[in-house]
This record gives C-alpha cells, sequence and structure tokens, in this order.
C-alpha cells in the first residue's frame, strides 16, 4: 500500500495530499464489493461515465467490480457540463447542466449505473439521473460518485436538492475545498495526479 509520504507534491498551487493512491485502491475494492451486493440478480449493469473527471475513477471501477465476480457490465460515458467554467461561486442557486451525447445509442429498460467524480452541489448528478430515467427510459438508474463534498455554506436551494438526491455509493467524503487529481481537475490541469490533492484555490482565481 502506497504511504502519503510516498507521493512528493512537486506543484507549490497544490497543498498537500488529501487521498493517497493505495487508500483509493483499497476503497474501490470495499466499493465493488457494496456494488456487486446491491446488483444481485441483474443481468447486466451499464456503468455510464461522465466525462471527463470520471474516467480514471471507472476505468478502476469497473476491473475491481470483475475481481469480486459481477459480471454483465458495459463501459460506456456521457458528456455532462455546467455551463460556467472554473470553480464554483459561493451560494450559487442553480447550475444549467448541458448534456452533449453518451457513447451508446439506446438505454431504454437498462439497468444505468452512474459513475462520477465528485457530487458537490448536486445539479450534474440529479440532472443526469432525470435525464436517463425520463428521456431515455432506463429501467433503473444509481449514482456512484468518486468523492462527495461535505457543504459548508450551501444556499437553501442546493440544501434542498441535496436533502433529497444522495448518491447511492461514493468512496470518500472531503471537506468543501478545491480537490484535484485521479481524474479531477482545476482548469484542466492535474487530471493525472494518481492521488487527491488539495488545491490552493487563490492560484486559480
Ligand atoms: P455539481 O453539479 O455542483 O455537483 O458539480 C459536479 C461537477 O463539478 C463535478 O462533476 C466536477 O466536474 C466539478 N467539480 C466540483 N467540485 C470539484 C473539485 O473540487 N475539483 C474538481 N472538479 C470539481
Ligand atoms: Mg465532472
Amino acid at each position: 500500500m502506497t504511504n502519503k509520504t510516498e507521493h512528493i507534491i512537486d506543484d507549490d498551487r497544490l497543498q498537500g495530499v488529501l487521498i493517497d493512491s493505495g487508500s483509493i485502491q483499497a476503497r474501490i475494492e470495499t466499493l465493488a464489493q457494496e456494488i456487486k451486493d446491491a446488483y444481485v440478480g441483474e443481468k447486466s449493469v451499464y456503468l455510464m461515465g461522465v466525462l471527463k473527471g470520471a474516467s480514471i475513477f471507472v476505468s478502476d471501477l469497473i476491473r475491481a467490480l470483475r475481481s469480486v465476480g459481477m459480471r454483465g457490465l458495459h463501459l460506456d460515458f456521457v458528456r455532462a457540463s455546467t455551463y460556467q467554467s472554473g470553480m464554483k461561486g459561493t451560494g450559487e442557486k442553480t447550475r444549467k447542466v448541458k448534456i452533449s451525447g453518451m457513447t451508446c445509442d439506446n438505454v431504454e429498460g437498462c439497468s444505468i449505473l452512474l459513475v462520477d467524480d465528485i457530487l458537490d452541489q448536486g445539479f450534474t448528478l440529479s440532472a443526469l439521473k432525470d435525464h436517463f430515467l425520463n428521456e431515455l427510459k432506463a429501467k433503473s438508474v444509481k449514482t456512484c460518485v468518486f468523492l462527495e463534498k461535505k457543504l459548508e455554506s450551501p444556499s437553501p436551494e442546493v440544501l434542498e436538492l441535496r436533502k433529497h438526491f444522495k448518491a447511492d455509493f461514493r468512496g470518500f467524503e472531503v471537506k468543501d475545498r478545491w480537490v484535484v487529481g485521479y481524474g479531477l481537475d482545476v482548469g484542466e490541469e492535474f487530471r493525472d495526479l494518481p492521488y487527491v490533492a488539495l488545491a490552493r484555490e487563490e492560484c486559480f482565481r
């Protein structure tokens, strides 16, 4: 297992390692078991990675699912983005989510597991879930996030959304700070880090 101290931070814009790569891999193994147990009796499940942030997580997760004996797995991707770029603003009421296509044609009647990098305010994943259920007529939609942010001062609208919208599976809870690595970016940088690090937010404003 990789130790935190083995990760060398060589960029002043990063503050420190939050989750080391050994802990990530260990958690993915237990998460895979949780997911397998929740899908007992299901013949096939579509893992729908949300591009681009979830690409690394979903690649590790699908192999971990196979290792715990889950079969009938499909891998597809959907592209979703919020209209604003960069970090979120404080007190946001809502964000428009643009869903711009996926890598398969038809998921009507299918069991979908939406896999995203991080559940922050919840706009992205709740919009995707609605879309897959109501527009694309999936049989079921569950959600799995690598990280979930424990929000410090959400707007009343976000609080309401997060009260009703929960991820079915989550890897880790993190504090309400901008995190990067293991697929997560700031301005398209740092997706390649094998660990999760805290970004110095003042460097990216
Ligand atoms: P939400 O719609 O507010 O839940 O935002 C979710 C999306 O914002 C995620 O899919 C990420 O792409 C992005 N995001 C939110 N917080 C972070 C972060 O700390 N680091 C990198 N991306 C983030
Ligand atoms: Mg994302």
